[in-house]
């Protein structure tokens, strides 16, 4: 079973496609999040795909499969989608696997363009384009491990990466607030900000989009909004928003 989480649909795709290759079935963590609901499964092969924050798998991820119920034993491959680099990530994937006695296969980074506009911004068109060719090559790489039982080749760990994972990741978490996000423009009531959240933390209230204080910036609701009119403070004005569906589009991929 592949069991995928995302915020603007890089690691829905890369999900699919492992999918396609694998023979595997998929299920949306977003939808389990969304319900209040954990997995149960008695797999003896599953592939966890999700986006990199901050160097490490999504919190909300980890705390998820933390909680969901999980066959012990069970083989785990970690497939995390990220703008550039997963650091030294491995390490807390393996300490999860060891806290639920499952047997894990590795932990290996597609690369794809950068959601996090909060901080960055989208890649070029061009780069966007040739970023999403490579990923086609490197999501059929891991398949063929997958599909022979194989563990992935262990990811780069140097310095700079354990640093980030283990010192800058909580320091990162700390401005991780839902407290920016607005709307500058007309609201057209469509509620898919509420729709694509995977927390249940945006509700229109008098027509308009009110956000909670439980989100993981996962960018969702910013880059999703049909009409484009959603900004977190200032950082986001100006900057082109990031999904999966519409740069693969621009990029024919
Ligand atoms: C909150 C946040 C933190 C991020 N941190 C990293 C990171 O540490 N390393 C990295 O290479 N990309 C990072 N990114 C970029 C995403 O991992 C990348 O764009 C990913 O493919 C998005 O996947 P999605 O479209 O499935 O949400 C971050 C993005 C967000 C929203």
């Amino acid at each position: 079973m592949i069991l995928f989480f995302t915020g603007t649909g890089n690691s829905r795709h890369v999900a699919e496609k492992l999918a396609e290759l694998t023979g595997d079935g998929l299920l949306c963590i977003n939808e389990y999040m969304r319900r209040g609901e954990v997995y149960e499964g008695g797999d003896e092969k599953l592939i966890v795909v999700a986006p990199t924050y901050a160097w490490r798998l999504p919190l909300v991820v980890s705390d998820w499969l933390r909680k969901s119920v999980i066959s012990s034993s069970t083989r785990i491959w970690f497939v995390m989608s990220c703008g550039g680099e997963i650091g030294n990530a491995a390490k807390y994937n393996i300490q999860l696997c060891d806290q639920k006695s499952l047997n894990y296969m590795g932990s290996a980074g597609v690369k794809m363009p950068d959601n996090y506009i909060i901080m960055f911004n989208s890649e070029e068109h061009d780069k966007a384009k040739t970023m999403l060719i490579s990923a086609e090559e490197r999501i059929v790489e891991l398949a063929e491990y997958i599909n022979s039982d194989k563990a992935f080749d262990k990811p780069r760990n140097n310095i700079y990466d354990r640093l980030m994972s283990s010192i800058v990741n909580p320091a990162f978490y700390r401005n991780v607030k839902a407290d920016g996000y607005h709307i500058e423009g007309e609201c057209i009531s469509c509620r898919k900000c509420e729709n694509v959240c995977p927390l249940n933390n945006v509700k229109l209230v008098n027509g308009q989009p009110e956000w909670g204080k439980n989100c993981t910036h996962c960018m969702a609701c910013i880059s999703y909004c049909p009409v484009g009119i959603i900004e977190y403070s200032k950082k986001t004005r100006g900057k082109e928003k990031y999904t999966y569906e519409k740069y693969s589009t621009y990029s024919n991929v």
